[in-house]
């Protein structure tokens, strides 16, 4: 939303239209916007199914009514990439939702409405006609009928009502014909931020709250008093500004770097080139400000450079950024290790009955993968959880529990439901993300930034890395005063020094890893075993070729082979295994054997010269050797780029690959 900053409706579209080609790894199934039409009077709404791109196009084909070379000074526009939760990804689907034929209001959301059904059949009794199948829809029709009971109340206070009859997760942004060049949004389990523009520097780098004392009633039929404030936010005095509501900052990044994060339920209202922020019913404790924050992120960090893929670009980017995880905490001329956002809390942690990481998909292998060094370092029971059953099981959470949640995002809502439950039963809530205000972040009670930097590739590569190397610093931490691991430690800080020119030894066996997914790319399925330390490599890699290639793919324990895996393998069945010369290698050999004894053929990822290993292997990709808890950094990177060119020879999407979403935002 702009005021007083003349623009031409091509650049605003334009603008529209390249914020949600950054956040397009959110969720690209289809893709909307709606703007003021050309005679200001009404909302013209252009939605397509398919990729920004095809969104684009259509824009571009409807350029005369849309009235592109017209120049605005203010204007107010919504635009939505869509990942469906209710409903095929088709036009008619896709936000924004409308109230109505002329458009009244029109809403865009990024969450569920768990109690649409209910507020629905409200609507269709009240005469609403739905026709979408979405969810979201319910929310503009909701809008529509208040402010038809209510006309004298504010975009703001109908928004306020409407949010306590709807149920969920959700961030929603508001256009409405009734309220022309204004703009309400909020949020509730989902992300929302406002980047904000100014041509000076802000006079204030604070927002003040209002609060109303009215509680809310919850229940279908709306009847809440209406709210009166006047705090806002006036940048400037001739109000000449920028706002840019997004769900996540790389959307607004190019246009600035100042932002404020709302927290849930706030509602803000931007009118006449201000800004103010709303809530229900404070208490004393509740803050009277927000503050508005500037981002270090840079704009060449969410672009692809040359590289083809942002997949391919963050596969390359470990050696920095598995550095920029470990920089200012690992000294390593006195191998201390420092984490300045957990240091207050390691006593607590250090008396605590057992650990508990938490996390989905990558982040839950990261958690796999450095399990049995947290178990060697700590001495603790270590619990390794995927967020989803955790609920689902109503796990036993005590006081003196430390739960991790390992999120890239910070928004998974798997992981935040889990860190909920786990901060009502009074353990203490570790975040690991990637993601500086995130939901994660600002509901733990400490934790750690993994620095990796902005993670564009749906499938993640160097979030995982950098969560690795994350928790191997955490279990260095707990372990500093403890003598007799004081070698280990030693040489694990060590391994970590040398970690990231053997990943670039890594990277170089890319036109290897080439190779052989050439021979690999036609066929249908992939098993990839491993024990120990390289367990996780398993699961990580068959997660990342299943995600990029559709191909079927399995980690399996090598533990487990002659438990039913076994019976998979003949001369055909394309195998993997990973075979190190750590603490697990005998039987990782054996495993080997009983796979060549049934005449299956193995791609072996082994150490650099082990002639022993290679002589057993029907090709093999050597790996420099690095300490046996760190190997897990080295071995995944192969699999990473297996899975990449795969993915490039079957034609497959690879920052975008199909139903996927970066960043899950709904249960
Ligand atoms: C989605 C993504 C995965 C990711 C998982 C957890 O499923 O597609 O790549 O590993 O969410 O995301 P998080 O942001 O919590 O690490």
């Amino acid at each position: 939303i702009n005021h007083l900053t003349p623009k031409s409706r091509r650049e605003i579209l334009e603008l529209l239209v390249n914020g949600l080609k950054r956040l397009e790894y959110r969720g690209y199934d289809s893709a909307g916007v709606a703007v003021d039409a050309a005679d200001h009077k009404d909302i013209a709404v252009v939605k397509r199914s398919g990729k920004v791109a095809a969104l684009e196009e259509l824009l571009q084909e409807r350029s005369v009514d849309l009235a592109l070379e017209d120049c605005v000074d203010s204007h107010c526009g919504i635009a939505h990439t869509r990942w469906a939760t209710h409903g095929e990804p088709s036009a008619l689907n896709s936000h924004p939702q409308r109230s109505s034929e002329d458009n009244a209001f029109v809403v865009i959301h990024n969450g569920i409405v768990t109690n649409y059904k209910e507020v629905k059949t409200f609507l269709e009794n009240k005469g609403y006609f739905f026709e979408s199948q979405t969810d979201t829809e319910v929310i503009a029709k909701l809008i529509h009928h208040l402010y038809s009971q209510h006309k004298d109340y504010t975009f703001q206070e109908l928004v306020e009502q409407v949010i306590q009859q709807i149920e969920g997760a959700f961030a929603l942004c508001f256009k409405s014909r009734h309220f022309p060049n204004e703009c309400v949004a909020t949020r509730r389990g989902s992300p929302l931020l406002v980047g904000i523009k100014t041509r000076r520097r802000l006079s204030s780098d604070h927002v003040p709250i209002m609060y109303t004392n009215n509680k809310a009633t919850r229940g279908v039929v709306p009847s809440v008093p209406r709210v009166n404030s006047h705090a806002h936010f006036e940048p400037e005095e001739e109000r000449d500004v920028e706002y840019f509501f997004a769900s996540d900052a790389s959307a607004v990044i190019e246009h600035t770097n100042r932002v404020l994060y709302f927290e849930d339920d706030d509602v803000a209202h931007i009118k006449d080139g201000v800004l103010s922020i709303h809530r229900l019913s404070g208490n004393s404790n509740d803050p009277h400000q927000r503050e508005i924050q500037t981002l270090k992120l840079e704009i060449q960090q969410i672009m692809k450079g040359n590289y083809d893929y942002f997949m391919q670009k963050e596969i390359f980017e470990q050696p920095e950024s598995i550095v920029n995880t470990m920089r200012g905490r690992l000294n390593f001329a006195n191998g201390t290790v420092t984490l300045g956002g957990i240091k207050d809390y390691i006593p607590e942690i250090k008396r605590c009955r057992r650990l508990m990481l938490i996390g989905c998909g990558t982040s839950y292998h990261s958690a796999v993968a450095t399990r049995q060094l947290l178990e060697e370092l700590t001495e603790l029971p270590v619990m390794v959880e995927l967020a989803s059953d955790f609920l689902d099981r109503n796990t036993p959470v005590f006081r003196d529990d430390v739960c991790f949640f390992i999120s890239q995002s910070g928004e998974t809502a798997d992981t935040l439901m889990a860190l909920r439950y786990c901060k009502r039963h009074g353990a203490l809530i570790v975040g690991i993300t990637n993601t500086v205000g995130s939901s994660i972040c600002r509901e733990s009670h400490c934790g750690v930034h993994i620095n990796a930097g902005p993670e564009i590739g749906v499938a993640s590569t160097k979030a995982y890395t950098s969560q690795f190397v994350s928790l191997v610093m955490f279990a260095l931490v707990i372990s500093e005063d403890r003598i007799s691991l004081q070698k280990r430690r030693h040489d694990i800080i060590e391994g970590l020094h040398e970690l990231d020119s053997k990943i670039r030894q890594v990277l170089a066996l890319d036109s290897e890893v080439h190779a052989l997914a050439q021979d690999l790319f036609r066929q249908r399925s992939l098993l990839i075993m491993g024990r120990g330390y390289n367990f996780a490599t398993c699961l990580e890699g068959a997660l990342k070729v299943k995600e990029l290639t559709y191909m079927h793919s399995e980690g399996i324990m090598a533990g487990e082979l002659k438990h039913g895996p076994l019976a998979l393998i003949d001369d055909s069945m394309p195998v993997m295994m990973i075979v190190m010369r750590d603490p697990v290698y005998t039987k990782c050999m054996n495993a080997l054997q009983q796979v060549t004894a049934r005449q299956g053929r193995p791609i072996v990822i082994c150490e650099d010269g082990d002639s022993e290993t290679m002589s057993m292997a029907s090709r093999c990709l050597q790996i420099p050797r690095t300490v046996d808890c760190l190997q897990g950094v080295l071995t995944v990177i192969p699999m990473q780029l297996l899975a990449y060119h795969i993915a490039v020879l079957r034609g497959c999407n690879v920052d975008c690959p199909r139903n996927l979403a970066k960043s899950v935002t709904v249960e």
